[in-house]
């Protein structure tokens, strides 16, 4: 049976961090997901962290208006987001887990030790009629206890996957969580640190059905432009589908 065809949703706080160098107008991140979505994306995403050192409140007031396509605001499980959430209501939000030391987000949510932290944040999300998504390790644990939260999807982080590709077990994993993921009835998103040489593999696990780039595809942009290097992207992973 062929894959279905998978959502690509462009991570644009790279074009964020680029003005926030200078703190000021250029380059704008909804600027960028417009061309992003006119280049075939399928959705939006934008980190706004609790330093805001890139994404800034008002970019997701302004994109929460723009995209015309789908809004999915990653964010920390944390009252303050919570409350811009349930305010300003993007179709989707992905809880990350969050430290403010940390370069980019570097694990899945802890949402084993954490529970109930978790289930406050997603009846609420839910509540306000947010599609909610969890970022965690693709591991059958974190699997199994994002079914006994509700959420109807989970985002799996591919960071160690993407810097070892020839890691046959971080392959595994991501196989296995992903069957384990659709059999329990969940949407399967994955994420992090893919870019055009990496993303075959990822793009080929028939239950991911969407993938988050941010990095690689701006990085790219730099050299061929923002619309060329989204069609790059989306040409790489339906050509891993179909073969
Ligand atoms: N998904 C999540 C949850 C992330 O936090 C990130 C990083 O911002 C990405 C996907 C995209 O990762 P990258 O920028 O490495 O493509």
């Amino acid at each position: 049976m062929r894959a279905k065809q998978q959502r690509l949703y462009i991570n644009i706080d790279h074009v964020a961090t680029l003005r926030q160098a200078r703190r000021g107008d250029e380059p704008d991140p909804v600027a960028a997901a417009t061309l992003c979505e006119r280049a075939g994306a399928d959705g939006i995403t934008a980190h706004l962290r609790e330093d805001r050192r890139h994404i800034q409140d008002s970019d997701i007031e302004r994109l929460k208006k723009s995209v015309t396509t789908f809004f999915n605001l990653e964010m920390a499980c944390v009252a303050e987001m919570l409350e811009l959430a349930r305010r300003l209501k993007p179709q989707q939000v992905t809880l990350v887990p969050e430290r403010r030391e940390e370069i980019t987000t570097e694990g899945g949510l802890d949402i084993v030790s954490e529970p109930e932290r978790i289930q406050n944040a997603v009846d609420a999300l839910s509540g306000a009629g947010i599609r909610v998504s969890l970022f965690i390790d693709p591991t059958r644990a974190a699997v199994e206890q994002s079914k006994k939260l509700g959420v109807p999807a989970i985002e799996l982080h591919t960071g160690r996957y993407s810097h070892d590709p020839a890691n046959a077990a971080a392959v595994d994993a991501l196989r296995d969580a992903a069957r384990l993921g659709a059999d329990l009835g969940i949407a399967v998103h994955a994420g992090h640190g893919l870019n055009l040489q990496n993303v075959g593999m990822v793009a080929a696990i028939p239950e991911i059905e969407e993938l988050n780039i941010g990095h690689s595809i701006v990085s790219r942009a730099v050299f061929v432009g923002l619309e060329r290097a989204v069609r790059e992207m989306k040409e790489a992973m339906d050509a891993a589908r179909s073969s």
